[in-house]
């Protein structure tokens, strides 16, 4: 496995594989790998013939300074996972590298961005554009891979692909869950435990909208009562939003569905009163396939460890 640090050398590297007539997939992340990044890696891995990997806290896609100091970084360990999954590349960039001296050129998805988590996240989608827009002309990829669990910003980046004609097949990967339903992610072990337990709500609220439309319910706002009042189960948590959008242009989902609805949620888990712990903003979401005679969704693959 070789660990690149430079624009430079990935470009050369990338170059030199296509050359040789090998694809490439890369897969963006921000570090603290889980298995989450694990099955995006093995996805890259059937579609390519190299897997580069990335690893970068993009500080352009938090608008909170608290948030980017408390991302978890695990940079040795998320090395280690990569040679146990046979990543060839690692690109690990300096923030200098990526921003360098008078950087000032974004890019901007003026319209998908805004909405869900656009809307309390000024600036996150601008950050996530412009980084992954540098990383494909770094990494020269024949496949980009993302989770679905950010099923915004896989929105997001498509269409930045379309309308900038970058040359790469944007994949999405299914979400992977806990043993207990909760959708991997690495802002999970920021959790206070108790929180944690609670959160067990987002998968049940899930739950709960595709079962009503398995049994033919299909009022917006009956489903969304009955997503919002499981989430009121966990008193640690708030709801940031719990929408209904078309998975495409992510506007609003009609009074009564008619077609794939993305089931949206973001909830912020608090530690209990007294407690140090920062509250935890979590997304999770779940496609209602309701335009389908038995309607239902499609479940993401739950990882038992
Ligand atoms: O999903 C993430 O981890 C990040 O938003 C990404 C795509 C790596 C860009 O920084």
């Amino acid at each position: 496995m070789r660990l690149i640090e430079t624009v430079a050398e990935l470009q050369a590297e990338a170059d030199r594989e296509r050359a040789a007539g090998r694809r490439i997939a890369l897969i963006p992340t921000m570090g603290a790998l889980h298995e989450g990044h694990l099955s995006l890696i093995d996805e890259g891995r059937s579609r390519a013939d190299r897997v580069f990997l990335s690893i970068f806290v993009n500080p352009t896609q938090f608008n909170q300074a608290s948030d980017l100091d408390q991302y978890p970084r695990t940079f040795e360990d998320d090395l280690d996972q990569c040679k146990r999954r046979v990543v060839d590349v690692v690109f690990a960039p300096s923030a200098e590298e990526m921003y360098g001296p008078g950087s000032q050129t974004f890019v901007d998805v003026s319209e998908l961005s805004q909405p869900l988590c656009g809307g309390n996240r000024p600036g996150h989608f601008r950050g996530v554009t412009t980084i992954v827009a540098k990383l494909l002309l770094a990494a020269k990829p024949h496949v980009a891979v993302f989770g679905e669990k950010d099923a915004q910003q896989l929105a997001v980046i498509r269409r930045m692909v379309a309308d900038l004609g970058f040359d790469v097949e944007v994949v999405g990967a299914p979400i992977v869950r806990e043993s207990d339903g909760i959708a991997m992610s690495s802002r999970n072990v920021n959790l206070h435990p108790e929180a944690r337990r609670q959160a067990t709500v987002l998968v049940a609220a899930l739950d709960a909208a595709e079962s009503m439309i398995a049994a033919g319910e299909r009022d917006h706002a009956e489903i969304l009562r009955r997503v919002n009042d499981e989430i009121s189960k966990a008193p640690l948590a708030t709801i940031d939003y719990a929408e209904l959008r078309d998975p495409d242009t992510l506007a609003p989902s009609p009074g009564r569905l008619s077609g794939p609805a993305l089931l949206a949620l973001a909830v912020v888990f608090d530690a209990p009163a007294g407690e140090s712990a920062a509250g935890v903003r979590l997304i999770d979401n779940r496609m209602l396939l309701a335009g389908t005679a038995r309607g239902g969704g499609r479940k993401a693959e739950i990882h038992d460890p």
